[in-house]
């Protein structure tokens, strides 16, 4: 059954060392190769938390603690909400199983970088957090 809330997509603003990660989409055509934050779709029956701490392990092998949120509410074309969540690696390291490539980016390098659009209104909030970590 479909419930009345909108499903959600959470994101991951993973914060180290006073960078900030970012993950190469491979596709679909129009985003491959533009750069997001880690995450995905929440399933039902889990919390945003925990669906996800699920997506980190399955696209780059991290187990994480997740935080309070990061920006504004993002509405997808498809009726679900895009979400970011300020996340602490707890053990790994973040590797690209599911994306092209990762990289840890500073400021100047997270400005510069081509973001996927619906990431893109966050970007003040993630040089917010760059720059009190
Ligand atoms: O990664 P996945 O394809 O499961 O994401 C589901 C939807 O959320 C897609 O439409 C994707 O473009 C969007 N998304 C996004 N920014 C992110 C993560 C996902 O716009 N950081």
């Amino acid at each position: 059954m479909q419930s009345d809330e909108a499903r959600e997509v959470g994101a991951a603003a993973i914060v180290a060392g006073g960078r900030l990660l970012l993950a190469q989409r491979v596709g679909p055509p129009e985003l491959a190769g533009l750069w997001e934050l880690p995450g995905g779709k929440i399933e039902p029956g889990e919390t945003p938390a925990e669906g996800l701490r699920r997506e980190l392990v399955e696209e780059l092998g991290v187990l994480t603690a997740v935080g309070g949120r990061v920006g504004a509410d993002v509405p997808l074309p498809n009726g679900m909400v895009l979400r970011a969540y300020r996340v602490t690696l707890l053990d790994g390291e973040p590797a690209a199983l599911e994306h092209s490539a990762v990289r840890w980016v500073g400021p100047a390098e997270l400005s510069a970088a081509e973001l996927v659009p619906n990431d893109r209104v966050w970007l003040p909030d993630l040089l917010t957090l760059l720059r009190v970590e």
